[in-house]
């Protein structure tokens, strides 16, 4: 972990937030190659979930709402860790999280911790000029209930009927305790959630199945190791009251098995809570049969942080392999699929000081770059495919000297390295089939 999170700062992935100062706990910045990288996950959700279907709509809706909103959905009363102090060294620890309930993780020493208490994980804020009760907001800890509070302007404006989803990417914050393991447990992170409103028609546990065999083709497509990635099915005793299923996707980190994704079963739990509180009809009015009812809930809630940094771990590998010319080399590659790539392919030039190769180079370059996220870059092709590796680049295109005879281009495969020279004319079939 620590050679992977060196890499996503030297190459611009990933940095600790505010880093001049010191950092702050639970808070990262995506660089250039991250933002990118993160954008890219979060296209392929998008494109899977939403653009893909004609049964899903798109939301977005405010990270600051209401905070009854929160009240009826349980986060005010229950949303909490149990916590621990040490009184020696005053670091606070979650109490499930620790080794030893006697002895602190931190100074090591026995008998100084304090006995566990509730700790509320949202962030607080006030709204107006008045720092009082009465002024408290909170930041939402999860995008969903912004989703459930408006069901009825949603359906109603988008003309939808059960079965139905709802759709967004956004913040959350959550008030951790103790962050840590990279960006996996952050303090201010982004949610794809997807709620899916199903019928009392007796479908909704086939359709709680298909979302979980759909998630499952997804991670899949994006080439995540099958053998790092499983689908835990929690038991009556594991999951909420009124859940009817729940199954948590996880992802196997150098630290251990870690949760990038629920998928639930929740009832009518969220809709009947917002209704009890606002005293509002949440429900579905069924022209048809003009009968009412409050639909099934199955709900597909991942974090795209987590499911940022499933990819980047996932693509690492340090490997010992021979080069096109038969000699022995180490090098570190990040095997991203083509469309979670920052960069597509990259156009090199075989010298800095051939205008006519560079501009040749350079030419190719633009003429990719909208469509395939190019880089255009000069020197030492050793070292450019070093580079390129590292950051995970699946093509690096190669003018040459031949190429102004020829028109023709060296192509080097990252996984295989594999190198074949293909006419700059069909470079754009070429890349367009490998990234479809
Ligand atoms: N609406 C349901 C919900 O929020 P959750 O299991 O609490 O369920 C869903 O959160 C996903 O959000 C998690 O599987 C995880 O990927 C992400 N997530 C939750 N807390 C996080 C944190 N502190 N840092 C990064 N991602 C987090």
């Amino acid at each position: 972990m620590e050679e992977i999170t060196a890499l996503a700062k030297r190459r611009g992935f990933i940095f600790p937030s505010s880093e001049i100062y010191g950092g702050i706990g639970g808070f990262y910045d995506y660089g250039p190659l991250g933002a990118i990288l993160k954008r890219n996950v979060r296209d392929a959700w998008w494109r899977e979930n939403v653009l893909n279907r004609d049964d899903v709509v798109p939301f977005e809706s405010s990270i600051i709402m209401h905070p009854l909103v929160w009240k009826a959905s349980g986060h005010v009363d229950v949303f909490s860790d149990r916590m621990v102090d040490c009184r020696h060294c005053k670091h606070r620890f979650r109490a499930d999280h620790l080794k030893s309930p006697d002895q602190c993780p931190n100074c090591g020493m026995k008998g100084t911790l304090t006995e566990p208490r509730d700790f509320n994980l949202m962030l607080k804020t006030n709204i107006g000029p008045m720092e009082d009760s009465a002024s408290v907001a909170y930041l939402r800890p999860e995008t969903a209930q912004g989703i459930f509070v408006n069901f009825k302007n949603i359906y109603q404006s988008a003309r939808r009927k059960p079965p139905f989803g709802i759709a967004q990417i956004g913040k959350s914050f959550r008030n951790e305790i103790t962050p840590g393991n990279f960006t996996y447990r952050m303090r201010e992170f982004d949610q794809m959630e997807m709620e899916y409103f199903v019928p009392h028609d007796g479908t909704d546990m086939d359709t709680y199945r298909q979302w979980v065999d759909a998630r499952k083709a997804w991670y899949s497509a994006y080439g995540i190791r099958a053998d790092k990635l499983r689908f835990y099915e929690l038991s009556e005793d594991e999951r909420p009251h009124y859940a009817k299923a729940c199954t948590d996707v996880e992802y196997e980190f150098p630290w251990g098995w870690g949760e990038l994704e629920s998928i639930a079963h929740r009832g009518t739990y969220d809709l009947d809570a917002h209704m009890k509180l606002s005293g509002k009809d949440l429900t579905y009015f069924d022209e048809a049969s003009k009968s009412k009812y409050v639909p099934i809930l199955i709900e597909s809630s991942a974090g795209l942080d987590r499911t940022t940094l499933v990819m980047l771990v996932d693509a690492f590998e340090r490997e010992k392999t021979v080069d096109a010319n038969g000699k022995e080399i180490e090098r570190v590659v990040l095997r991203f699929h083509p469309r979670i790539a920052p960069v597509g392919a990259a156009v090199f030039s075989l010298a800095r000081n051939k205008p006519d190769l560079v501009e040749r180079a350079r030419a190719i370059e633009g003429d990719l770059h909208a469509d395939f996220r190019t880089q255009y870059d000069e020197g030492n092709i050793g070292q450019l495919y070093r580079r390129q590796d590292e950051i995970g680049t699946p093509y690096c295109i190669t003018v040459d000297y031949e190429t102004l005879d020829d028109g023709a281009v060296t192509v080097r495969e990252r996984d295989s390295m594999r190198q074949e020279r293909i006419a700059a004319a069909a470079l754009r079939d070429y890349l367009a089939e490998r990234f479809r």
